[in-house]
């Protein structure tokens, strides 16, 4: 963090904790006492989550957050017998929030633990924040590489991937697939590049070639122009990420612009899950990498998934994984202390040295704090997703430039 990061994140705090007080009309300024090192083993445990709840991650900040709740739930609605409580704040998947709302969740609310962002921008904000404050965080989609290779910090966590975790098997598969050359689509922010490049990182090396590299405002789903560019150029394929509302446009229009079909549609998984579903047809062949597939036969999912979709009435996806396994990740950190957050090394220590079963099948955490996975190839086949195998077993982030304080 460099002298002027760190002037911003103090000056955050002072904000946050200026706010706070006359909020409460502080009287008793003299007694305050922050909660979570006043109060023994058991007192509830405070989670915030910093999530999206509108725009068009809405529906990723809500599977998060409703499957985090539903791993509590198993577990009694408790961690290490202590109760859960939960604050919930919007982050507008706006970075420049991102500051001010991870220091009031830890200042102000007074949170224990932090989970959360879904958006990239915001987590390299978030992360700078609970690292300087040492609050425990688990990241539970942000792919941010940053996250877990320069910025890593020991109380930073991801139950999700790494974005170049999530494309760079994607590059094999395609030239094994035969494709050549191909056309890069997505939003022009940390996760649409840093997912890019990861595919480039195999892509290239082997043979094949960019023939355009087309980024988009984010969140602007005004794809129509680009997808006219791109008939005219006849790649071998095309490939993109985008997620949640943007990415149902995405399918839709590419449909509608009558290239499905005709130039093989290839992604991050992120661009079918949670969205193929209503997409319908307009998703049939594409073919996507990632570390979770709807279709995965294990005991795990078909009941993770059978008792989410019971309790949230909607279906569960790869956001779903991850707030489970950020929940089931604080589970085995807790209960390594009996509760005890004030012991943090002993904290870090369990999950480190944890195997999370999941129902993305059992990972372990890296070094840098980040899932070493299996990578799923998955494709829609008549409305519905396949897995088509394993496109990299194990795949661990190279974590470049991670030193652990
Ligand atoms: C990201 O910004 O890191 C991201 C957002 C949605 C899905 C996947 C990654």
């Amino acid at each position: 963090m460099n002298d002027k990061t760190l002037l911003n994140v103090k000056s955050t705090r002072r904000q946050v904790l200026g706010g706070a007080a006359v909020a409460a009309g502080v009287a008793a300024a003299g007694t305050f006492v922050p909660t979570r090192f006043a109060i023994g083993a058991q007192a509830n445990v405070k989670i915030g989550f910093l999530l999206p709840y509108s725009g068009t991650y809405a529906a990723l900040g809500h599977n998060i957050t409703d499957a985090f709740k539903m791993r509590v739930a198993e577990l009694g609605n408790k961690l290490a017998g202590r109760g859960v409580e939960y604050v919930m704040l919007d982050s507008e998947a706006a970075p420049p929030k991102a500051k001010d709302n991870t220091a009031r969740l830890i200042l102000k609310d007074k949170c224990d633990v932090l989970v959360g962002p879904v958006h990239s921008g915001v987590a390299m904000a978030m992360a700078q924040v609970a690292r300087d404050e040492g609050t425990l965080t688990i990241v539970a989609n942000a792919g941010a590489d940053n996250i877990t290779r320069e910025m890593c910090a020991p109380n930073i966590f991801r139950s999700s991937f790494s974005n170049w975790q999530s494309t760079y098997p994607c590059g094999s598969v395609m030239l094994k697939d035969g494709i050549k050359d191909a056309v890069t689509i997505t939003w022009n922010y940390p996760a649409g590049k840093q997912m890019m490049q990861g595919f480039k990182d195999s892509f290239l090396p082997g043979g094949g070639k960019i023939v355009k590299e087309i980024l988009i405002d984010f969140p602007s789903v005004e794809f129509q122009a680009h997808l006219t560019e791109i008939a005219a150029l006849k790649p071998g394929a095309v490939f993109t990420f985008f997620a949640g509302g943007g990415a149902l446009k995405f399918i839709n229009d590419y449909a509608a612009a009558g290239l499905q079909g005709k130039i093989p549609l290839y992604g991050a998984g992120f661009l079918t899950d949670g969205v193929y579903q209503k997409a319908g047809a307009a998703a049939n062949g594409i073919k996507t990498t990632l570390h979770y597939s709807d279709a995965l036969d294990t005991p795990k999912n078909r009941a993770f998934r059978q008792n989410f979709e019971s309790n949230a009435k909607r279906p569960a996806d790869v956001y779903a994984v991850q707030g489970y396994d950020a929940a089931e990740m604080l589970r085995v950190g807790l209960e390594a202390t009996k509760g005890d957050l004030g012991a943090q090394d002993k904290v870090v220590a369990a999950i480190e040295k944890a195997t999370i079963e999941s129902p993305r099948g059992n990972f372990t955490i890296s070094k840098a704090h980040n899932p070493v996975q299996d990578i799923y190839l998955r494709e829609i086949v008549n409305g519905e997703e396949k897995v088509l195998g394993v496109a990299h077993k194990a795949l661990a982030d190279p974590a470049t430039g991670c030193k652990m304080a």
